[in-house]
Order: structure tokens, then C-alpha cells, then sequence
């Protein structure tokens, strides 16, 4: 509220305009000399060698089965808020109960710290990560970090510091029910710093943890932070299987101001090099109703296999990944059915008939 106000109060300079935005989220944009081609000449790490989003190819990726990924803190409600930070849509919570996870490629607990989106200027892109070379019309990203390091600001310092859960969804004519009071309350956030309490108690956890029967089919690797400062201490949760928005709510995001005042469009970073980096794709719980035998491992195995590549840092994950048992696997891959080899048109179709999870 404080920057807010003080943005409000000095719109009629815009030097110290554009200076109060750096302070509060960068200056960042995607487009002209702010964009991401220009985003490494202030913060080095963008060029860096392990940079996100990517492009996940399924030929390529190494199967793997990681204990069950748990998900806490998402029953009952909570109370968020909306945001425009000048680059997306972010919704945060203060709430003492928000979400955390642990499992999956996870060493340790990680606790929720905000969410946010990222669309394009049109439906047929905005996702920031490719499947195959495909793009959705928009990403979710559930940015939590490492409860070890006591708080956000001290995780950002480490390189296993943060993980990021991304939800990818299709537009399509149907409106997803989750979106109603964020599309609803678009309209009190159009301006940069404004900030709103979101009418639904339910929200967090409908976008959290959307659809628990599909959330052991993922994929996972070491990345960054897909703006400025691009830090590659992100451990990325893929989910495989998209859900869907209306084209009309999916335009609400683009009516939003962006820090340079036009509207913000789109906001999606291009794919970076994967750079010999290992995608795994977990193989437990795949679209499956019956339980699986790898799905029934006990959560209570804290103790995450200490060979895991894909929790190390991405400085050794290369050296180190042919110590890896876990290679053995690697005669496994493309095991699982693949729901990108059917027609996009099916792919559809399966989407249409996605159920939100209550
Ligand atoms: C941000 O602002 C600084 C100084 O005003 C400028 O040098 C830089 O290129 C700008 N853009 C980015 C993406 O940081
Ligand atoms: C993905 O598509 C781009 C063009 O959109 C192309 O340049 C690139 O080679 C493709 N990558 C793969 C792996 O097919
Ligand atoms: C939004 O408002 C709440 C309640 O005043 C505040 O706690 C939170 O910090 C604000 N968020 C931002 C990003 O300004
Ligand atoms: C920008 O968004 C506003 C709603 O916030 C809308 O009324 C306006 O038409 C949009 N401008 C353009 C150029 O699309
Ligand atoms: C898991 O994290 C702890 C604490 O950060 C660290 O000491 C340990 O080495 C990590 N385990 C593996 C297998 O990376
Ligand atoms: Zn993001």
C-alpha cells in the first residue's frame, strides 16, 4: 500500500516514476530495449548456462520415479491477495496455514510465497515453458521456498533455494470456475501497485492444487527464475497435463498496465538453452485411476535418495549425473503413453472434459 500510494503520487514525473518501479519489481519488460534480450546487460545471471523456460522435449526427457510429491496447508480457506506488480497478476497470502510441498525431486520442505501468471497477445502462445515445441495460452507459476532457510529472502541466496509449480492451461470457450473472482476483480487492478483482497477464500488452493488425481505426472529440472534476476536456484515442477481458461477470462489479464503504462500484453520469456541439462519426467501416478505400485511408496522415506541429480545444483548436475544410479532408467524413457503424439485436436478435446479439483 505504501509504494502504491507513493507511485500515485509522483505519475507526473516519470523519471522518478520509473525510478520508484525499479524499486519495486525492476524495470524490466518484454519488448524494445527493456526485453529479454537486453535483460543481461543489468543482471548477468539472465546469460547464464542453466536459465528457464525451456523447451521439453518427451524424446528426450529421462523417466524417473521420485517419492509421491505432497502437497499441506491447502484444505480450509485462505486470504489472498491480488496484485498488479507491473509485470503480472501476483496473488500472495499471509496467512500462518499457506500451502507447502515436499516430496517429488524435493530436498526438504518448501512453503509457498506467492503466485503469479504469464500470457501472450494472442491464445495460441503465453505458456513460457514448450512441450515439444508447443506452446499453451497461459502458465501458472507457484513460487515457494525452502522453510530451512527461514524465510524468502534468505532462500533466494541459496541455490537449492526455491521451487516453482507450473500450471499450464489452453483457451478454449468454456470458462474455468477457478478464474470467476479473479477475472471479476481485473477490473480494481488495472493500474501498477493496486492491490485487492480476493473475494474468494478458496482461490489459493483451487490454483495450487487444482487436480490432485494428475499431480504425481510431471516433469522436473534445475532452472532459474524465468525475470530479472534470473537467479538459477529454481527446482521446476512441470505438470503434464493442461487445464483450461475461457478466451474471455484469459483477455481480462491482457487489459492490466504494464510499467511503461501500455497494457501488458504479454509477459512470457522465450525458451533458453537446455545446455546439457537432464529433464525428468516422473513416472509415478500417470493418468492412472488404479494405484500404481511406485505411487504407494511411503511419503515417510524422508530421506530422498541421495543420488537424485535433479535436486542438485546446476553447477554439478552434469558431472555428476553418470555417478547416478538413476541412469539405469534412462532404458526406460518414452515408457509412458504420450499425450503429446495424439492430435492437438484430441489434446482439446481431453481438456474440455478436465474436472477443477474442489
Ligand atoms: C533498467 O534501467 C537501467 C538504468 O536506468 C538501464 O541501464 C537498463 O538497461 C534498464 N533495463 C533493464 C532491462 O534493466
Ligand atoms: C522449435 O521451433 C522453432 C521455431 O518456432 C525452431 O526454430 C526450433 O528448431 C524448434 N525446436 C525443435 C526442437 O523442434
Ligand atoms: C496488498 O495488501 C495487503 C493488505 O494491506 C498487504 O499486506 C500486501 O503487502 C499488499 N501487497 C502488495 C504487493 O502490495
Ligand atoms: C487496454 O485495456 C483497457 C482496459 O484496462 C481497455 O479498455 C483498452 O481498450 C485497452 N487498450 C488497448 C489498446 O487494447
Ligand atoms: C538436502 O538438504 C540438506 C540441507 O540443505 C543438505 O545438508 C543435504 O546435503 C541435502 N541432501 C542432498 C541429497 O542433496
Ligand atoms: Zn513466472
Amino acid at each position: 500500500m505504501k509504494i502504491h500510494s507513493l507511485i500515485r503520487t509522483i505519475t507526473d514525473n516519470n523519471v522518478q516514476f520509473a525510478f520508484v518501479l525499479d524499486l519495486v519489481a525492476g524495470n524490466f519488460s518484454y519488448d524494445g530495449t527493456n526485453g529479454p534480450s537486453h535483460w543481461g546487460k543489468e543482471h548477468k545471471m539472465c546469460l547464464g548456462k542453466y536459465q528457464s523456460p525451456i523447451d521439453i522435449e518427451e524424446k528426450d526427457v529421462t523417466t524417473m520415479t521420485f517419492p509421491e510429491l505432497q502437497f499441506s496447508g491447502i484444505e480450509g480457506s485462505h486470504k489472498a491477495y491480488m496484485t498488479n506488480n507491473g509485470h503480472t497478476v501476483m496473488i500472495q497470502s499471509f496467512d500462518s496455514n499457506v500451502p507447502s510441498i515436499s516430496g517429488g525431486s524435493l530436498n526438504g520442505t518448501y512453503v509457498f510465497q506467492q503466485l503469479h501468471f504469464h500470457w501472450g497477445q494472442n491464445d495460441n502462445l503465453g505458456s513460457e515453458d514448450l512441450i515439444n515445441n508447443h506452446s499453451f495460452s497461459m502458465e501458472l507459476h507457484v513460487v515457494f521456498w525452502k522453510k530451512e532457510y527461514d524465510s524468502y529472502e534468505e532462500a533466494i541466496k541459496r541455490n537449492d533455494g526455491l521451487t516453482v509449480l507450473g500450471y499450464l492451461y489452453q483457451a478454449m470457450d468454456e470458462p474455468n470456475p477457478i478464474f470467476e473472482s479473479i477475472v471479476q476483480q481485473m477490473p480494481d487492478i488495472i493500474g501498477v501497485g493496486s492491490n485487492v483482497t480476493i473475494s474468494d477464500n478458496n482461490v489459493l488452493k483451487k490454483l495450487v492444487a487444482p487436480d490432485i488425481a494428475s499431480a504425481q505426472n510431471y516433469f522436473t529440472y534445475s532452472g532459474s527464475l524465468t525475470t530479472p534476476p534470473c537467479l538459477e536456484i529454481v527446482q521446476w515442477i512441470d505438470f503434464v497435463k493442461p487445464q483450461h481458461i475461457s478466451h474471455e477470462q484469459l483477455a481480462a489479464f491482457r487489459s492490466i498496465q504494464s510499467t511503461d503504462g501500455t497494457n501488458l500484453t504479454h509477459n512470457f520469456r522465450p525458451v533458453q538453452p537446455l545446455d546439457g541439462r537432464t529433464v525428468y519426467r516422473n513416472i509415478a501416478g500417470v493418468e492412472s485411476s488404479t494405484i500404481s505400485p511406485v505411487s504407494k511408496q511411503t511419503p515417510s522415506t524422508a530421506s530422498i535418495p541421495a543420488s537424485s541429480p535433479a535436486k542438485k545444483p546446476p553447477e554439478t548436475a552434469n558431472n555428476d549425473v553418470t555417478e547416478s544410479p538413476m541412469d539405469d532408467n534412462k532404458n526406460g524413457e518414452n515408457s509412458a503413453s504420450s499425450m503429446w503424439a495424439v492430435s492437438p485436436f484430441a489434446v482439446i478435446l481431453g481438456v474440455t472434459f478436465l474436472l477443477p479439483y474442489q
